[in-house]
């Protein structure tokens, strides 16, 4: 045999020997060009908090829905408001090797030790809504608000709407999460340049109806008429306290202001009804965006570390023309 036709033998066994797995090892992105999947070809996981609020009923709505309408097969788990049960629901995912994960953390904290289960079974997590406090590379992308900016937009709006005076109780949602610790500190660092404006109280009222209500109760036992607003950081803490109000004998949007967060159908009827004095809108609809994002993750496309929603700010001057365009 001549040596070149021995060495052009050779080179095509190399090259098979490279297709079977024997070269170096290919890149993900590589082992999916030209193997696109679609919506039919995969299993995706998500790991929802509980069913607090308005918001979350529909943010779990459209995770629902979109699944439905796009044909994708989704394993959805509730923790019902616990975080043992939410790393349980994790640990169930990687078991049944779902494609991707997605999650809305409870809380902030805690988290390690799953993030590194699920990396190490090479699922990618995505953080739907809330952010959990892991490295970077523990997560592919994070879908979801501002939480800062929606705070400083709260006190923005609360400063105006009271002439830069006002005794202000706080009601705080879920210990730990993520809207939480940034809805406070955002309230906080734009009422710095307003010393007119001073929280006289501040409890947690866990982004329930129920909660916020009773939390609301105790400000007024203690402080009684001295409140003169309430920023509630979302808005069925708001309805809580607007019922506690009106049981204490006083005016909710006229004696004590009230300012809230998530822009929720509730919230433009309080509103319509005089009640509510502004809500900054958080958005639940994120269905469409995260399948399309976990797609792309597994097709090996690149994605944005943080895909931030649009929000906006709404009063009751046109509340009753906005109420019928509203989705959740
Ligand atoms: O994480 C988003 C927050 O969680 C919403 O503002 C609140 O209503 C929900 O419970």
């Amino acid at each position: 045999m001549k040596i070149s036709r021995i060495l052009s033998l050779c080179a095509v066994l190399l090259m098979l020997l490279e297709t079977q797995g024997c070269g170096s090892a290919p890149e993900p992105a590589m082992l999916n060009a030209g193997i696109q999947k679609t919506y039919a070809d995969v299993i995706i996981g998500f790991a929802q908090l509980g069913a607090e609020s308005e918001w979350r009923a529909a943010n779990t709505q459209s995770i629902k829905e979109t699944a439905e309408l796009l044909e994708i097969e989704l394993r959805f788990m509730d923790a019902q408001q616990k975080q043992e049960k939410q790393i349980e629901a994790v640990r169930k995912l990687i078991i049944q090797k779902v494609d991707v994960i997605g999650l809305s953390p409870i809380v902030e904290t805690g988290w390690d030790e799953v993030f590194q289960e699920a990396k190490d079974a090479g699922i990618p997590i995505i953080l739907v809504d809330r952010r959990a406090a892991v490295a970077e590379d523990m997560y592919v992308a994070y879908l979801g608000s501002d939480f800062l900016e929606e705070g400083r937009n709260a006190a923005r709006v609360m400063a105006q709407l009271m002439n830069g005076q006002a005794k202000i109780v706080e009601l705080v949602g879920t210990i730990n999460s993520a809207p939480a610790n940034d809805r406070y500190e955002g309230f906080r660092e734009v009422l710095k340049d307003y010393p007119g404006m001073e929280i006289i109280a501040s409890e947690s009222g866990d982004f329930t109806r129920a909660r916020g209500k009773e939390v609301m109760e105790t400000f007024l036992n203690e402080h009684g008429s001295t409140i003169t607003a309430v920023y509630a950081h979302n808005d069925d803490m708001a309805l809580g306290a607007i019922t506690a109000i009106e049981e204490h004998g006083l005016k909710p949007g006229v004696d004590i202001k009230i300012v809230s967060v998530d822009a929720a159908r509730v919230a433009f009827e309080a509103m319509i009804a005089g009640k509510l004095n502004a809500t900054i809108e958080c958005n639940p609809l994120l269905g469409p965006q995260f399948f399309e994002l976990a797609l792309k993750v597994i097709n090996g496309e690149s994605v944005p570390k943080w895909v931030p929603s649009e929000e906006s700010i709404f009063f009751p001057d046109n509340a009753a023309e906005i109420l019928p365009t509203r989705k959740y």
